[in-house]
């Protein structure tokens, strides 16, 4: 790589464009809708985009030299350098970096913000690296390819989650209904009539990788029993998906109710989650379960479109720190 005699930087293989001087990108939440933790063992599970809440990225064009990182929800500025390589968010812009071949680190400023509530298994991590890789790469004039934001998310998610499955990066990344199978190409999944799901947050923070470790030794000590327990789930996703397709959301809230208490099996749940879970089933929910990696975090609730207010409101009355409703449709 070499400075060429108009400043453009020069590689032996590609001409690298000078970089514009500010790009932006986004990505949105996700829930789990059904198969959370089975889905690290290799059953199948269903996630959706959720399109409220989104982390952003911007980078600018800086004199000051070296790469700045400006993370104001995490009260974090800093220089790159500062930050431990295995940092989630040093990780991403490393691993950028080596997937392009990037030798010489540009001068900008990455200002990263997010209203994706942190540990609450609605994506947050993910969303935050695949907004970074669509607004750097950009930057550096090189965009992505969604299948290489993808692929680099899901190193990154390593680093959040430990043995991660990949879904929270892929439904992040592709922002669509996703049927998943860890190491399989993804899905689609086909919404025949859109739904409506409250999602109501403990205000409890949980880290993934806690509880997926934690599960990860129960497996260890007991496994075909848990393998089980796995199966059973990948055959709710399996008619999960089949209700989602045919649009029958009374058969998707019992289900729900299922996947909930093979979820409760595995020690995932939480006093908190279950008395929202409760709540909503009380408040007319079809079917309600916690969603992501769980002890703390959010649970979702299927509900017809006029009750979910009320709905919100009862998983408010009942502790939710805050709710979403959403609507889940192909898209
Ligand atoms: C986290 O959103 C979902 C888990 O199944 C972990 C994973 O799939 O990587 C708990």
């Amino acid at each position: 790589m070499g400075i060429n005699n108009s400043g453009h930087i020069l590689s032996l293989k590609k001409w690298i464009p000078p970089p514009p001087f500010m790009t932006t990108a986004s990505a949105p939440g996700k829930i789990i809708l059904f198969g959370e933790h089975a889905v690290v063992y290799g059953r199948p599970a269903l996630a959706v985009p959720v399109t409220q809440v989104r982390a952003s990225a911007t980078v600018s064009a800086n004199s000051s030299g070296g790469i700045w990182i400006e993370a104001p929800d995490i009260n974090l500025t800093c220089e790159l350098a500062q930050l431990a390589p295995d940092h989630p968010l040093a990780a991403v812009i490393i691993g950028l970096f080596s997937a392009l071949r990037i030798r010489q680190s540009p001068s900008c400023t990455i200002h990263i913000e997010s209203t994706i509530p942190v540990a609450a298994g609605l994506g947050s991590g993910a969303a935050v690296s695949v907004a970074i890789l669509r607004a750097l790469s950009a930057f550096l004039g090189q965009t992505l390819s969604e299948q290489k934001v993808n692929k680099l998310a899901f190193e990154i998610e390593k680093l959040h989650h430990g043995n991660p499955s990949g879904i929270d990066n892929s439904v992040v990344t592709y922002a669509k209904p996703v049927y998943f199978i860890k190491g399989r190409p993804i899905k689609p999944c086909r919404v025949g009539t859109a739904f409506t799901i409250v999602i109501g947050d403990t205000g409890v923070p949980a880290l993934t990788k806690e509880s997926v470790g934690a599960l990860r030794e129960l497996w260890g000590a007991q496994t075909s029993h848990w393998d089980k327990v796995f199966d059973q789930v990948g055959i709710i996703v399996r008619e999960a998906r089949r209700s989602i397709e045919r649009g029958d959301t009374a058969e998707l809230g019992k289900l729900m109710d299922s996947n909930h208490a093979l979820l409760q099996q595995m020690t995932v749940s939480s006093v908190d989650l279950d008395r929202l879970v409760i709540s909503a089933r009380k408040a007319g929910a079809l079917g309600a379960k916690l969603s992501g990696g769980g002890r703390g975090g959010n649970m979702i609730a299927l509900v017809s479109t006029e009750k979910a207010p009320s709905l919100a409101e009862a998983l408010r009355a009942a502790g939710a720190k805050r709710t979403i409703i959403t609507t889940v449709q192909s898209n």
